[in-house]
């Protein structure tokens, strides 16, 4: 079975049929999805999906390119949230420098205190890096992240960041689409140095479709492309990628079924 760990079904792509293509999902042998967060505004769907279909689990955060909406009083409604029992992560939370160079100072403080109430409610976080490498670190090991465990998502880091992250931070690295897309060899050299105890895979829904699919939208049901290349890398049976990575998953998410 195949455990997505990073989905965003809440997306308006999906409102002709997210009903038709979440029942199809066990069929299709993908067995686990978790639906990440963006805004707060998106929670109560995000809830709606994960209590209608016994599979799908959520996290709940702020994501960096909404940090404006993390007014007053924000950390007290994630925590709120975070007591629904199918609620597993703080995420998607980190930095984003991007799209919103601007906002980096805000970025920071929101990230740190994400990662404060993480380890307050002893929960994974669920980490958002784009051309912010260094500061996404530091704030990571001065939160000592280490405490709550996390993964970074749709990593883009190089091959001795994976080793930086595994051995200070004892964190898991996701990877999705990106690293079946032509010319991706830093993605592929990093996902090679990521032992297989520490990888997971997901989709990022409804976005980075996998080659051949690529810039059509994304699901899960495309998972099996990445779990090809991802084999093919680590010279392991594509049967046993799927399995570590779903165990891997179902550890980190304290996901006991
Ligand atoms: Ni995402």
């Amino acid at each position: 079975m195949i455990f997505d760990t990073h989905a965003h079904y809440t997306d308006g792509q999906f409102d002709e049929d997210r009903d038709e293509l979440l029942s199809g999902m066990s069929k299709n042998n993908v067995g686990l999805i978790l639906n990440a967060c963006s805004s707060l505004d998106e929670m109560p769907d995000i809830l709606k999906i994960a209590e209608k279909y016994p599979f799908v689990y959520a996290a709940v955060g702020i994501h960096p390119e909404a940090v404006l909406t993390a007014t007053d009083g924000y950390l007290d409604r994630i925590r709120d949230f975070a007591k629904h029992e199918k609620v597993k992560a703080i995420g998607e939370i980190g930095l984003d420098y991007y799209w919103t160079t601007e906002a980096k100072a805000d970025q920071q403080r929101i990230l740190g205190e994400q990662i404060d109430l993480a380890r307050e409610l002893n929960m994974p976080v669920i980490i958002h890096d784009r051309e912010a490498h260094k500061d996404t670190l530091d704030i990571l090991k001065e939160h000592k992240v280490y405490e709550c465990g996390g993964v970074f998502h749709c990593y883009s880091g190089s091959a001795e960041m994976v080793r930086e992250i595994i051995n200070e931070l004892d964190m898991y690295i996701a990877f999705g689409g990106t690293v079946t897309f032509k010319n991706a060899n830093k993605p592929r050299e990093a996902a090679k140095a990521v032992p297989l105890d520490r990888l997971l895979i997901e989709t990022d829904s409804p976005y980075l479709a996998p080659t051949p699919y690529r810039g059509k939208r994304n699901s899960s049901l495309y998972l099996p492309e990445v779990i090809t290349m991802l084999s093919e890398l680590h010279g392991t049976a594509y049967e046993e990628i799927e399995k570590i990575t779903f165990e891997n998953g179902k550890k980190l998410f304290n996901i006991t079924e």
